[in-house]
């Protein structure tokens, strides 16, 4: 058998690889405490499990579902959007059901990229981002999340012959990996630059329910006439610990959402109908069950800054997401300190490499195990890990 040659250059997926060490540790008798994969330890909400009890009953959800998503399912996003954020979308034109964010995420690059053709990618990012644009036969630009600014890029630092072939921007906040938290004046600049060089940005926008200390994070759909040149990914697997249920959402710029739907019409069949009643379940009691998942995270974020400050970590907690994005030792890269860390003390983290260049000298740490085992992560940590040494 031959495979096509863009296979042999795609690089195992970062995930995969944690799981696969994970399972050799365990194999090899270690009580392995997972800080690698942002894969929420708590259940789906009752409501949302009863929702898909009794919807996967009906004879509606046997058939395939509507391509663009269930009206119910289109209706309970706009309801969210205009609660949450004072947005009001159209759900004809501007929601489309997604398995995920992150199989969005990959499809639109294949609706708008093509040899030639630039998107330009945050460093560090989400590996989807710029795994999708190659595959697609993009070309990627990597922008760099300056820890200077709190881990937004400048816009002006990226070169105007990119910017000539640049088609998409691929930005995320609450940022995966760093936990940074962009501002509705952050998202107006992006606006008036991709309106200036006609480049879609796509905001993924996956973990916009989890901030902290009381500061909710705007979609950049709130930028009058972000509509124009935007469209935002959601998600509720970590907002609604739904990672396993496969559901999200793309939203607003009409002609991308229609491409990639359309896309989609060709490579898959949609989402069961069934989960779709249960994410309106979700949607539609997102602020009770966000609440308590933001409290839970902060909990944990605080354990894991003042743990980490403890040993030397010069550390400011991050404003959202569900991670701690912790600078390695001087003298450390992320892959050696990760595997030095897995073999004293049977933690895993995630090496800050695999988010790209600008990651190396990182490693990621998930805030998705139980507290107790948290703290026995942190005490082993604390027993016989690395230290923070500063030179
Ligand atoms: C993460 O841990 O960053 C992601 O949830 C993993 C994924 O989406 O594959």
């Amino acid at each position: 058998m031959r495979l096509a040659s863009r296979m042999q250059r795609l690089p195992p997926y970062l995930f995969a690889s944690i799981d696969r060490r994970v399972e050799q540790a365990r194999a090899a008798g270690v009580d392995v405490i997972s800080l690698g994969i942002g894969d929420p330890d708590e259940p789906t909400p009752a409501a949302v499990v009863e929702a898909l009890r009794q919807s996967a009953g009906l004879a509606e959800h046997h058939r395939y579902p509507p391509y663009q998503g269930t009206r119910a399912f289109r209706e309970a996003v706009a309801r969210f959007f205009v609660r949450r954020f004072g947005v009001a979308l159209d759900p004809d034109r501007e929601v489309l059901a997604l398995i995920g964010s992150k199989e969005g995420l990959a499809h639109l690059a294949w609706a708008v990229m093509e040899p030639g053709a630039v998107a330009i990618v945050p460093d560090p990012g989400y590996p989807v981002y710029a795994a999708a644009v190659e595959l697609a036969g993009g070309e990627v630009w990597r922008l760099r999340l300056d820890p200077d600014r709190g881990h937004l890029p400048d816009l002006d630092r990226i070169p105007s012959e990119v910017a000539a072939r640049a088609r998409l921007l691929f930005l995320n906040y609450p940022n995966n990996p760093t936990g940074a938290v962009a501002s509705l004046a952050f998202f107006e600049q992006v606006v008036a630059w991709a309106r200036a060089h006609d480049v879609l940005v796509c905001h993924d926008a996956a973990y916009s329910e989890i901030t902290f200390d009381d500061r909710p994070a705007p979609s950049i759909l709130q930028v009058p006439g972000a509509g124009d040149v935007a469209i935002e990914m959601h998600s509720l697997s970590k907002s609604f610990n739904m990672t396993g249920w496969r559901i999200g959402w793309a939203c607003g710029h009409p002609e991308a959402v229609e491409a990639l739907g359309r896309l989609k019409t060709h490579l898959d069949s949609g989402v069961f109908g069934a989960i779709q009643a249960a994410a309106v379940e979700a949607l539609d009691h997102q602020e009770e069950v966000t609440r308590r998942m933001r409290r839970l995270y902060q909990r944990r974020r605080d354990r894991v800054v003042e743990a980490l400050r403890s040993m030397g970590w010069p550390l400011e907690p991050p404003g959202g997401a569900i991670y701690v994005w912790a600078p390695v030792p001087p003298g450390w890269d992320s892959i050696g300190f990760a595997a030095t860390l897995l073999e004293r003390a049977g933690v895993v983290v995630t090496p800050g490499v695999g988010y790209g260049p600008a990651g190396e000298g990182y490693v990621r740490l998930s805030l998705t195990v139980p507290d107790d085992r948290l703290d026995e992560a942190l005490a082993r940590w604390k027993a016989s890990g690395p230290r923070y040494h500063p030179t």
